[in-house]
């Protein structure tokens, strides 16, 4: 069992495979944490550290515990409350009906579910019988009569806690929620880093580590999406812990919307994190009897490193949150349409590219913007869905037939959440686009967003979209969101329900999307939001892949696609081999690899050599595809520290093969290079593919791959090398 309730001490036991969490009911029915970190085999004595720190005369006596001594000032809280003495971030703040905002749970029952209950219009982790089991903690607040239902899920094969609140209006007046966060994680001190990962548009998930520091420190959205800024993620990691050693805490929200991720290290050094729908521009009205849900939190824990997180994350999300049946089915090979040709094509060019494609072995066509209403350009036709037959003459069941006859599959672009002031459905329907009374609409791409807080403009979109998807062959959507929203407000809201706008624009495309991949299960969903703009696990739950940046030069995505590694798999980044022309094709690939692997260029004009090139890409493609889709990732050399290499490898969960490649970024002059290898069996021989060579895995591991030898001496800026280690019988 995983989870135990020690009954003699209220004392709840949450295990995974390598670690233990663990939290008390105290006398007062607070649920006091005691414990997060490597698996114990015994608990005795733990109880000693519900204090954390020295009472201060300042912080207030609690009227429910009979020790002079305890304060929720100082007490390490599962589930934080704001105004009952607790001065540090709340989790929960709920204004009642006399206007006050103080709130104050208390411990009511639980329950132990086995497999894992989903959550009402979220997307959320899923785990049956036998591989998971959850805690189900019921609080109350005796004077607002709001109940919280705090979940804790514990998987059987991962280091991975999820944890999630349900709060209900168990009262007789309607109450507002003005801070509603997931979860809540106390860390024993302050001696940890932060890692995160922030960004912007072309630069996505760029990787930082800095000391936690007395005060408050955080991340956050408040664009309604997640946005290329700020990831939802966080990795709290011991001071001196590295890639491959240390403790690592790593928190990744299932969200897309106004998330936060707050930190608050107290004046005893003592540090609190919080994670969740971001409190700025949120308030939402509970009526006696609602219900509202928190998005989910995947707590991950590793004692091996950043590295250790990394792999659990990425299996995790494999195993229990993309539910996608691509997920685990092999991808096809596609050429995207985008860097190729923007705007500017047509049925016969379309055609040409998939048959130039078909030559070089790539096995789908993606039709990027510019196929529906009068899209020439970016200013226009957003909202209009139907295919542009002045473009596409004969229509796309014809398009998609020729293209199919090739024997090339077909997949689409679309962008449902938008609306172009210059297109027939903003003509129609102006007041669908998102704008808050009184106000000057801000345009963003030429473009405003669309209320999909409302039922009737999603119904518009998904008839919109059925109608093409149903009657064409089509077997893959590129699913994108180019603006961050403004003004916002929804005009079906009241003015006491405003504050709901973003978390309810989040649920409609939330239901727009389940929609979408319910109807059709058998599309590939690939999301895409300016780039990574929105690459969270929200997204993944739909779409198993996401295009994970508008930058397709090779050593530019170095740094994007290493920091996006720390929590997302490698078959989740959609990774193309562009037309960019700064690294070599052979680079562009090595990079492309470690990602979706896919092609972004116009395929009628690459060279003999390059045509040569790319089907030996596509070989590689293929040999290498479970390497790198399902084997452990190992990172070697980080592009944002090493100014010369970066450095990665696969290798195979029985550590039979293993897929090394470095990328050389800057060349160093011609200094010794050794490189240490990892995630190899030391006891097995692996040969080098390439040169025959055999190595003690060990040898790879301790006394490393000498890269300094002859044939790499000369290796220039922009190169890469790239090596295959099998195992010997
Ligand atoms: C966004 C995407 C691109 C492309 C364009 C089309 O920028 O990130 O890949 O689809 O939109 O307008």
């Amino acid at each position: 069992m995983q989870i135990k309730f020690h009954e003699e001490s209220r004392l709840f036991q949450l295990d995974s495979k390598n670690s233990t969490y663990a939290f008390q009911i105290n006398e007062g029915g607070y649920l006091v944490h005691l414990y997060y970190g490597k698996k114990l085999s015994s608990l005795q004595g733990l109880e000693k550290n519900a204090f954390r720190g020295v009472y201060d005369s300042l912080s207030p006596q609690n009227p429910y515990v009979d020790d002079p001594y305890f304060s929720l000032d100082i007490a390490p809280l599962e589930f934080p409350c704001n105004g009952a003495g607790d001065f540090r971030i709340s989790a929960l703040s709920v204004r009642g009906e006399k206007g006050d905002t103080v709130t104050d749970m208390h411990y009511v029952s639980h329950r132990i579910l086995s497999g894992k209950p989903g959550l009402s219009g979220l997307p959320a982790a899923f785990g049956e019988e036998g591989k998971a089991q959850t805690l189900e903690i019921e609080l109350t607040d005796k004077v607002t009569g709001v109940r919280a239902f705090l979940l804790y899920t514990v998987f059987a094969d991962f280091d991975v806690i999820t944890r999630s609140a349900r709060l209900e209006n168990g009262g007789q007046s309607p109450v507002d929620l003005e801070r509603a966060y997931s979860a809540c994680l106390e860390l024993p001190g302050m001696g940890f880093d932060c890692i995160h990962l922030h960004g912007r548009w072309a630069k996505e998930n760029t990787a930082v580590r800095h000391p936690l520091q007395h005060g408050l420190q955080g991340i956050q959205s408040k664009r309604g999406m997640t946005g290329p800024n700020h990831n939802p993620f966080m990795a709290l990691a011991a001071q001196g812990a590295g890639e491959e050693s240390g403790e690592v805490y790593g928190l990744n929200l299932i969200y897309s919307g106004n998330f936060a991720i707050d930190m608050e290290v107290d004046d005893r050094g003592v540090t609190r994190v919080l994670a969740g729908i971001n409190p700025a521009d949120f308030r939402w009205r509970l009526e006696p009897g609602e219900v509202f849900t928190t998005p989910e939190v995947v707590l991950a824990y590793s004692n091996e490193g950043l590295g250790g997180m990394s792999r659990t994350f990425h299996k995790f999300y494999i195993e229990h949150l993309m539910r996608s049946a691509w997920a685990k089915k092999k991808r096809p090979l596609l050429i995207n349409s985008w860097e190729a040709a923007f705007f500017d094509f047509d049925d016969e060019k379309l055609v040409e590219f998939a048959k130039a494609a078909k030559d070089l072995g790539i096995e789908m066509l993606v039709m990027d913007d510019g196929w529906f209403g009068d899209r020439h350009d970016d200013f226009r036709a957003l909202g209009d869905w139907q295919v542009n037959e002045e473009k596409l003459k004969g229509g796309l069941q014809s398009l998609i037939k020729r293209v199919n006859d090739l024997g090339v599959s077909f997949g689409i672009w679309y962008e449902p959440e938008m609306i172009n002031p210059d297109s027939d459905l903003y003509r129609a329907h102006p007041d669908w686009a998102v704008c808050a009374p009184g106000r000057e609409k801000s345009l963003s791409r030429h473009q405003c967003v669309l209320d999909m807080t409302r039922k009737d403009v999603r119904d518009n979109i998904f008839q919109q979209m059925y109608d093409v998807i149903s009657q064409n062959n089509i077997e893959y959507i590129k699913w994108d969101c180019n603006r961050h929203i403004s003004e916002a407000a929804s005009l079906s809201l009241p003015p006491e329900r405003q504050g709901e706008f973003f978390h309810r624009y989040v649920l409609g495309v939330y239901d727009l999307m389940d929609r979408i991949t319910t109807a059709f299960p058998h599309i590939l969903l690939e999301n895409c939001s300016s780039g990574g703009g929105r690459f969270d696990p929200g997204m993944l739950y739909y779409s198993p892949q996401i295009w994970a940046s508008d930058n397709t030069d090779a050593i530019e995505r170095l740094s994007i696609q290493f920091g996006a590694s720390l929590c997302y798999p490698a078959s989740s980044m959609g990774a193309h081999v562009s037309a960019n022309t700064r690294t070599d094709i052979s680079t562009r690939a090595a990079v492309a690899m470690w990602g979706t692997f896919g092609y972004e260029l116009d395929p009628r004009l690459l060279t003999e050599e390059e045509k040569e090139a790319v089907r030996a890409q596509v070989a590689d493609y293929h040999k290498y595809y479970d390497l790198t889709h399902y084997g452990d990732l190992y990172r070697l050399n980080t592009p944002t520290e090493n100014p010369h290499f970066c450095d990665w490898m696969f290798v195979s969960p029985d550590k039979s093969e293993a897929l090394y490649t470095r990328v050389i970024m800057r060349r160093p002059g011609k200094v010794y290079q050794v490189q240490r290898l990892q995630g190899l069996d030391p006891d097995r021989l692996y040969k080098d593919e390439e040169t025959g060579e055999v190595y003690a895995g060990g040898v790879l591991m301790q006394a490393g791959l000498d890269l300094s030898a002859r044939q790499w001496a000369d290796l220039g800026d922009g190169t890469c090398v790239v090596k295959h280690f099998t195992a010997q019988p």
